[in-house]
């Protein structure tokens, strides 16, 4: 079968527990899980990409095979350069789906060997992302129980002067 790589994309603005439980399913199918910050979105993140890829290294430090990466540009571009197989995308719930249909269709067209897997968190991550847990932050609200300490620690650097 060889050996199977998958690539999980995304802001990571910063990475979540939910993003983290993506990851340990996604290690449990692939040889090598890629997680790959994506820059130049049309989004402005809170946090530079070296500060969201040090959050995510140190997230998954302990975990082999889990490599930490950036890309510009078209991720099914990306995936070839890289030799992947798959693209790994969370599904929380219904209201993520149709986003997660039309990139997967439109990323098909671009390259019907990548394969875009979706894998559902845990339901207590269910209603989580990063924005919310930014806001919370920012209002103090008690976000130890969304992101691991060393990102909680980050998010009030930043968010409460
Ligand atoms: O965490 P996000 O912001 O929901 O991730 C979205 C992401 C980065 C996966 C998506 O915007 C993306 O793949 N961007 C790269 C540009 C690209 O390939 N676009 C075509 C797919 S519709």
């Amino acid at each position: 079968m060889g050996h199977k790589i998958a690539i999980y994309p995304g802001s990571f603005d910063p990475i979540t527990y939910g993003h983290i439980d993506i990851i340990k399913r996604a290690t449990v199918l692939f040889d090598e899980v890629i997680i790959a910050v994506a820059l130049n979105i049309s989004k402005k993140p809170l946090f530079s990409e070296a500060e969201r890829m040090d959050m995510i290294r140190e997230a998954v430090k302990d975990s082999p095979n889990i490599y930490v990466d950036s890309f510009r540009g078209l991720l099914v571009q990306y995936a070839r350069e890289k030799g992947a197989q798959a693209v790994i995308r969370g599904l929380r719930a219904v209201s993520d789906f149709e986003y997660e249909l039309q990139m997967a269709q439109v990323n098909r067209k671009l390259d019907e060997n990548l394969i875009t897997v979706f894998l559902m968190p845990h339901e207590k991550y269910s209603y989580l992302n990063s924005t919310i847990v930014k806001e919370l932050a920012k209002f103090n609200g008690n976000i130890s129980c969304f992101v691991p300490p060393h990102v909680e620690e980050k998010l009030i650097q930043k968010l409460r002067p």
